[in-house]
């Protein structure tokens, strides 16, 4: 470990000695945090936020790609019964990446804890939980939960499951652990002081994932349990299919390294990554990246090239991820934060704007061998929870929930009341702990509900 003035030193040769400006009027115990932070900062991680800084990227040539269709999915039994083997043999565990700011909902608190479900209110980690546990009862299996999460957040999501008794899950099988960090830096390659004094940091996006889980022996752990097939969600979609033989059925027996759930677009803007060939590899490509030419491109049949978004479920095999050397790229955001600078008397609040670094999950798809892309329906299984109002928000996310469970009663035959716009009169929720699928559901009602008539249904 260096020492004050080898810390300071070089720092300074790092052409950073401002920061040093800034703490004039800071006592010994603010200004020891600071060094021992630099002390232990990767100096080769900073170097290479700094090489690519000034690296305009360069577009990709993309082209459209096929998925499998919905339709074709639906019908391959023996991939479900294959699937069906993988979880009741223990083969499948569950990653969910919530290490995420959360900021466009403006929750206090961390993301996974909102709760979203429309009668019961429960969290959206409680609804994993719970879909989760019921398929350790339907299964009769133990399965493996891995949650990431941020510095940020850590110890208020390990708190929440301790205080809620794991949600009846074993606490042995759910590991927490947390994502890395990135220094943000000014356009220059400067660190940046945040408002505490300590160097500004942004999580190093849901692409940090796989580095934090190789760090931390989770690998290692997974492999050790004979665990095979790693199904990644993220913790903004209550309406996520866990574990879902069908998807894991198809994923192995196409012998496929990743697989990812997509939907078709519900128009060319639609905000999701879109999947094609980019430089020649099955990937998705986000849909800033995503130039105008390509997004409005229609085929001869009129419908758009590049119509199917991910939803970010994919499914890793372990052994590809213990396999590859991963050195995901690193995506640039800018944003406005507050940051210290030196002023003449000590340093001053101002708000400037930071460049981000970040890794991204879906940049792991051209790595692999073999890439399934499969189809999805929206109103299953995609309701993500992004904003306070308008897109993607609260109220969009709960709709999308009473209206999955709307669906699956109709197709137990329940007669559910329905506005002029088609929607559900009454909130409707479903406990995964009840009907983990429309299968156990159709078999559970047999008649005994068969119209909404109260002011919700709950079972
Ligand atoms: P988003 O990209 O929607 O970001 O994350 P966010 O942080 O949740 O929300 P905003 O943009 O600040 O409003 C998609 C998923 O990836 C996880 C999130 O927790 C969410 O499940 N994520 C994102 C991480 O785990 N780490 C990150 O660094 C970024």
């Amino acid at each position: 470990m260096m020492n004050e003035e080898e810390v300071i030193e070089s720092f300074s040769d790092l052409g950073q000695d401002y920061l040093f400006d800034c703490w004039t009027d800071w006592d010994e115990h603010k200004k020891s945090i600071l060094l021992e932070e630099l002390a232990s900062l990767d100096l080769k991680l900073l170097s290479s936020l700094q090489k690519c800084l000034p690296e305009k990227e360069v577009p990709p040539s993309l082209s459209p790609l096929p998925c499998l269709s919905h339709e074709d999915i639906i019908k391959m039994d023996k991939e479900r019964e294959l699937g069906r083997e993988l979880i009741s043999g223990g083969k499948a565990a569950f990653l969910t990446v919530a290490g995420g700011k959360g900021s466009r909902l403006k929750f206090k608190g961390p993301k996974g804890l909102f709760p979203i479900s429309p009668i019961q209110k429960h969290s959206l980690l409680q609804i994993f939980a719970e879909k989760l546990l019921a398929a350790e009862i339907h299964y009769r299996v133990p399965l493996f939960w891995y949650i990431m999460t941020s510095p940020a957040n850590h110890a208020e999501i390990i708190n929440y499951f301790r205080k809620n008794s794991f949600f009846g899950l074993a606490e042995e099988r759910v590991s927490f652990f947390s994502q890395r960090l990135n220094p943000s830096l000014s356009p220059s390659g400067k660190l940046y002081l945040n408002p505490a004094g300590t160097i500004l940091k942004n999580p190093d996006g849901h692409g940090g994932v796989i580095g934090a889980l190789i760090q931390d022996g989770l690998l290692t752990h997974m492999v050790k349990q004979g665990i095979e097939e790693l199904f990644y969600f993220q913790v903004d979609n209550p309406l996520v299919n866990i574990p879902d033989p069908l998807f894991l059925g198809v994923h192995r027996s196409m012998g496929a390294e990743v697989s990812s759930k997509v939907i078709r677009k519900i128009s060319a803007d639609e905000k999701l990554g879109s999947i094609g060939l980019v430089n020649g590899r099955a990937g998705i490509i986000e849909y800033s990246d995503l130039n105008e030419e390509s997004r409005y491109l229609r085929d001869k049949d009129g419908n758009l090239s590049f119509s199917q978004g991910s939803i970010a479920v994919h499914l890793f095999n372990v052994a590809f991820l213990n396999r590859t050397d991963f050195v995901l790229p690193l995506h640039q955001a800018r944003k406005k934060e507050e940051v210290l600078i030196p002023g003449s008397n000590g340093c001053i609040l101002k708000e400037v704007e930071v460049i981000k670094f970040e890794k991204f999950i879906f940049d792991i798809i051209p790595l692999a061998g073999k890439a399934v892309f499969y189809e999805t329906l929206r109103a299953d299984e995609f309701a993500p929870l992004k904003n306070k109002s308008g897109v993607d928000s609260i109220e969009t996310c709960t709709r999308g929930y009473i209206e999955k469970y709307a669906l699956w009663l109709e197709e137990c035959g329940v007669h559910v009341l329905r506005d002029e716009e088609g929607r559900s009169i009454y909130p409707i929720e479903i406990s995964p702990l009840y009907a983990l699928n429309r299968e156990i559901l159709k078999k559970k009602l047999s008649h005994t509900v068969n119209r909404i008539n109260d002011q919700a249904l709950f079972i």
